[in-house]
């Protein structure tokens, strides 16, 4: 099993590109389902997850190919006809956001077998949501032995679709579908995460009718049938966020590029609470950190535009030495406190009450082995690594390449001092 090594105490200086987002680019892969005509996604990362969801799709007759074109990394999607409606438990397993293919699958061909994605580390995550809406667009769902069984085989139909609580997943799988449907769809009380928008507008460059993303009510007028595009994903602000605090830990001065700092203005402000100096351009954001402890900041998770749950571990891990302390709730998943305890291995002082932690802040951590338990928390242990004393060993990294391209490649460029360690490298189910 791969690991990685960090040996802290080096500050950062350099230039950080930003990758695709991971959380849209295996959306519009799904989406290119919709379509008997190629779809080319520009901006892609080349990740554990992308790979992963490949193979899925390849399944249902789609043609991949990856390539490096004038616009960067490429990938070119393309399935005349959909061979096979039915997506095995081995694959959804190990990627939750594999389940979104239901709606495409069942939007094009009237029927789909899909298998429940199953538990995974940072609670419970039920899919109910997400079957619910697609019952209001006509569907006939049935569940036996782990598998959905998804039908309408006269099409779906326009519906009225109200979500109880706000789902990014829920919110994007009822879109997918409701593009093909006879008439029209309204969504109420949608999530309104940028990925979202950027499905909803790569949908319209296809010939959708998509109306009111990113807003809490989204108008889907349903098309016969949609056509092939060339897209762009949007910048990955969970990545950039990642980077910026990496910054702020380690000190010195990072500068992000091919970012949209619209998308991590709430960090952003965050950081400046507690400390840092930073620059916004078109582009780009530099982070600087001078000497000092930085201040304790508390903070909320929230529905975006609020702080981003995938951005939690990371901010906990910068509190654990700021000069006093912080509160960190986290109200979007239950459980997602599993790396407090590791951080506890590096020296931090927090302890957990329901969706609560509170931060004291030491004045060192101190390198030790420690365990990535999900995607974000193993980002969180690697800031955590660049600022101890010491050397830092992350062990089961398999979860930061499923989410994080070429991670040790761009902080070493700033002159981190970390390494990949390699070994056999077996992949679980988490974001
Ligand atoms: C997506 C992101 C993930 C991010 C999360 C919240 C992807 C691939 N993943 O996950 O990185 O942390 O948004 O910003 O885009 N829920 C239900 N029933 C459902 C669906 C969701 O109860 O049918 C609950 C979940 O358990 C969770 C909450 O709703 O507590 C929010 O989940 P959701 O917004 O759906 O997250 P994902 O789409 O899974």
């Amino acid at each position: 099993m791969d690991r990685i090594a960090i040996e802290g105490g080096n500050p950062l200086f350099g230039d950080i590109p930003v990758s695709g987002a991971k959380n849209s680019a295996i959306k519009l892969m799904a989406a290119s389902l919709l379509t008997s005509e190629p779809v080319r996604l520009t901006n892609m990362p080349r990740l554990a997850d992308t790979r992963l969801l490949g193979r899925l799709l390849q399944r249902f007759g789609c043609g991949i190919s990856e390539s490096d074109g004038p616009d960067g990394q490429q990938t070119l999607l393309h399935t005349p006809e959909i061979t096979s409606s039915f997506a095995p438990y081995d694959l959804v397993r190990q990627m939750r956001a594999s389940f979104n293919v239901l709606g495409p699958l069942l939007a094009r061909t009237g029927h789909a077998k899909v298998s429940l994605p199953g538990g995974c580390t940072i609670g419970a995550r039920p899919v109910d949501l997400h079957l619910k809406a697609l019952e209001a667009l006509g569907a006939h769902i049935d569940m036996h032995e782990g598998y959905v069984f998804a039908q309408a085989p006269r099409g779906l139909k326009g519906g009225d679709i109200t979500f109880p609580f706000v789902s990014v997943g829920a919110t994007e799988h009822a879109l997918m579908a409701a593009v093909l449907a006879h008439g029209t769809t309204v969504m109420h009380n949608s999530a309104c995460e940028p990925e979202i928008v950027d499905l909803a507008d790569c949908l319209n460059a296809m010939g959708a009718k998509v109306s009111g993303a990113g807003t809490k009510t989204i108008t889907i007028e349903g098309v016969t049938s949609l056509k092939g595009t060339d897209w762009a994903v949007v910048c990955d602000r969970i990545e950039a966020g990642t980077y910026a605090v990496a910054a702020a830990m380690a000190g010195g001065e990072v500068r992000l590029t091919r970012v949209r700092p619209d998308l991590i203005a709430v960090l952003l402000d965050k950081l400046v609470e507690a400390g840092c100096e930073i620059t916004r351009g078109d582009n780009t954001v530099t982070i600087k950190r001078g000497a000092g402890r930085l201040r304790p900041v508390d903070l909320t998770t929230d529905v975006y535009p609020g702080f981003a749950t995938d951005l939690q571990a990371q901010f906990m891990a910068l509190m654990t030495l700021a000069d006093g302390e912080s509160v960190i709730r986290e109200t979007i998943f239950e459980n997602r406190f599993m790396h407090v305890p590791e951080l506890g291995r590096l020296g931090a002082d927090i302890s957990v009450s329901g969706g609560e932690a509170r931060v004291r802040g030491v004045e060192r951590l101190k390198g030790a082995q420690v365990m990535a338990t999900d995607l974000r928390a193993s980002a969180c242990l690697v800031i955590a690594g660049l600022a101890a004393e010491g050397e830092t060993t992350v062990n089961r990294v398999y979860h930061l390449d499923r989410g994080f391209e070429n991670l040790e490649g761009k902080l070493s460029a700033c002159g981190a001092n970390i390494r990949r360690l390699k070994g056999d490298s077996p992949v679980e189910e988490d974001e």
